[in-house]
């Protein structure tokens, strides 16, 4: 697959980011710097776990300091919110985040809002939702940012352009939205969000140049809802089952790529495609954050 002339590589990408991190981590280093990360995961969901053990890996590789608090799964919102408080106080951290989702009967807005938002490398506090609208990013949704470099580094200027972003979640679809339309380089499209209750999907898709599909259903995004030479973007990490696989399922994205990829002039794979970018915004984001705390001593 790697071979289609089309293909935005996200692993190429990404590794390329992060030789770029690594760098700059060891730049920091000689003046007695690392950053910090602080990953507080509640429970044993398999694919959280996942993400996780990625993230810290990737930090380890980088030179940023890693730490992984793991709670199970029937702590108390008050001990959790505790966790926090006292990570928001740790000086060696400079970047905290909870894995979502969280399981039910903990207020997950709530622990948003106790992580204090200059540590807030995720961009999912109000503060940092907010000075985006604003057009003033200082933290960003690490997933959609990584869309944003990865439409930059395949030279994919939005501006005037209509982009279709489907999917209106808090960490994806509506920073995405956000990112796309604002006034600076590398944005200023005009953009569509479709949801759930949206009627006709297909007429707005079809009208898409840059097309970002970010609704987690496999497959959803068929050839046909596709305009001819639109930028598709899969945000989409869907198990189906497939007994030919050993784990008994693969990964796809939500968009159908055989069919629509001959029609795309870019297209993002799944796997390979923006969930690395996301492990590599995250990363940067641990910089960025480290960098203001260090500028504000
Ligand atoms: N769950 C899925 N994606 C993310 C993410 O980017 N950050 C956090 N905290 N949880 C997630």
């Amino acid at each position: 697959m790697s071979d289609l002339p089309n293909l935005m590589d996200g692993k190429k990408i990404a590794d390329a980011m992060r030789a770029e991190i690594g760098d700059e981590v060891a730049l920091r280093a000689k003046e007695g710097r690392q950053p910090g990360l602080a990953v507080i995961l509640v429970g044993d969901d398999p694919a959280s776990n996942i993400y996780v053990g990625t993230k810290e890996k990737a930090c380890q590789a980088a030179g940023i300091l890693s730490f992984v608090e793991r709670m199970p799964a029937d702590i108390d919102q008050q001990t959790l919110l505790n966790k926090v408080r006292e990570i928001n106080e740790d000086d060696r951290f400079h970047g905290l985040l909870v894995q979502s989702p969280l399981p039910k009967h903990l207020d997950e807005e709530e622990v948003v809002r106790a992580i204090d938002p200059r540590k807030d490398v995720d961009g999912f506090h109000p503060f940092n939702l907010g000075l985006l609208a604003l057009n003033q990013p200082r933290f960003v949704a690490c997933t959609p940012l990584g869309v944003m470099e990865m439409l930059e580094r395949y030279n994919v200027d939005p501006s005037g352009k209509h982009a279709v972003v489907l999917g209106r979640s808090h960490i994806v679809g509506t920073p995405m939205a956000l990112l796309l339309q604002r006034k600076a380089k590398g944005a200023n499209a005009t953009v569509t969000i479709c949801h759930s209750r949206t009627q006709d999907i297909a007429s707005y898709t079809r009208q898409a140049d840059i097309l970002v599909a970010a609704i987690g259903q496999a497959n959803f995004v068929k050839e046909e809802m596709v305009k001819d030479g639109a930028v598709v973007i899969d945000v989409g990490i869907n198990r189906v089952e497939d007994a030919t696989k050993k784990k008994g399922y693969r990964i796809v994205g939500d968009v159908d790529f055989a069919a629509v990829q001959p029609k795309a002039s870019l297209i993002t794979p799944v796997p390979g495609g923006v969930g690395r970018m996301t492990i590599a915004l995250l990363l940067k984001n641990t910089l960025l954050a480290e960098e203001l705390i260090h500028n504000s001593k």
